[in-house]
């Protein structure tokens, strides 16, 4: 037998206000028609005054917790992936330990930009299956909208705030690659492309900073290392994109998501797309996503799912687990 990460439940939140592209016609030149045409991004959601990542986060948490019917008490860690977390420290995890009334186990960030729900879910299966854990919250939750550039049309238009969350449960499972849960991970970084995607601030450089991006150039990167990341993890797991009911990727572009699920053989019938309405809310795309997939019927017990994400660093990577 073999002890595997499986999802017992899921919630996603986002904030009340919805931002339509045409929006951004008054104050940027650019059009409805190019962001949509460009990255298939339609509207995205932009926190409230006064919001917090960890606020989000603990929305999300407390869905998946209902969706599990386990209460916060059940749960023997939290791992909260962002980039955009609410202060230096203490880490969001810890304010979403907080916010949820858990007052045992532990909690901690992993930060690895949009990449970085593939990256918590990857440590959370390891706690999972090394014994440290029995049930852990893995959370992705942004706030982008506090660190865009409302002058810089090529990045702004694109990103949005929201939270997704999957709570994992330790199932001993036959051992084979038919089992429910995590199945295989893969992780990649390569720091000489580190000035593609960046803020421009931090800690120790004594600013918040703004998101700069070179876009094309990561989008030469993006198709060619998601499509490599997500076979390396199904080889992993001794399976096959023939295998795969559905890839459920980071939310950047509709462009990417295309030639990504062209690149492994698949059809965009067996995508779960969101960026149409959430934008790119970086580490909280793919729960947003796996979570919406969910709730429209999409997503069912048994299905093999492969997530797939790339962002600043470059780091990127691939989750394939069964539903
Ligand atoms: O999540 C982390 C990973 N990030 C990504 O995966 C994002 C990857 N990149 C992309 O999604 C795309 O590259 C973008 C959507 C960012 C841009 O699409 P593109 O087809 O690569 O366009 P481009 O950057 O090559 O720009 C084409 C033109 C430029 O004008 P010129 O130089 O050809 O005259 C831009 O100045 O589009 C212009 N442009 C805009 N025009 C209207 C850039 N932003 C805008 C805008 N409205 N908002």
């Amino acid at each position: 037998m073999t002890r595997r990460a499986v999802v017992v439940g899921t919630g996603h939140y986002l904030p009340q206000r919805v931002v339509e592209n045409a929006e951004f016609e008054a104050t940027l030149d650019t059009t409805d028609e190019w962001i949509r045409s460009r990255s298939g991004i339609e509207r995205r959601h932009f926190a409230a005054e006064g919001e917090t990542t960890s606020d989000m986060a603990a929305k999300a948490a407390e869905r998946a917790l209902a969706d599990a019917g386990l209460t916060a008490d059940d749960v023997d860690a939290i791992v909260v992936a962002t980039s955009t977390p609410d202060l230096t420290f203490p880490s969001a995890a810890t304010m979403v330990q907080s916010k949820l009334g858990m007052t045992k186990g532990f909690a901690f960030d992993v930060q690895a930009v949009c990449a970085g729900f593939v990256y918590a879910l990857s440590n959370a299966s390891a706690l999972i299956a090394s014994g440290q854990a029995s049930r852990v919250m893995v959370i992705g939750a942004e706030t982008f909208s506090r660190i865009m550039d409302w002058t810089d049309r090529s990045t702004c238009v694109l990103f949005g705030d929201g939270a997704g969350a999957l709570l994992l449960e330790a199932q001993e499972q036959p051992g084979t690659n038919k089992d429910r849960g995590i199945l295989a991970t893969d992780l990649n970084s390569d720091g000489r492309y580190k000035d593609l995607l960046y803020v421009d601030g931090g800690v120790s450089t004594h600013t918040t900073g703004h998101l700069r991006m070179q876009g094309n150039q990561v989008f030469r990167h993006a198709v060619e290392k998601l499509a490599s990341t997500a076979n390396t993890a199904l080889d992993r797991a001794g399976l096959s994109a023939a295998d795969v009911d559905w890839i459920v990727p980071h939310q950047a572009n509709i462009r990417i998501i295309q030639g990504t699920a062209k690149k492994m053989g698949l059809s965009m019938d067996n995508v779960v797309v969101t960026v149409q309405d959430h934008g790119n809310t970086s580490a909280a795309s793919i729960p947003l996503a796996l979570s919406v997939g969910k709730d429209r019927g999409q997503i069912k017990e048994g299905d093999l799912i492969v997530t797939e994400a790339i962002g600043g660093g470059l780091a990127w990577g691939a989750v394939v687990l069964r539903w």
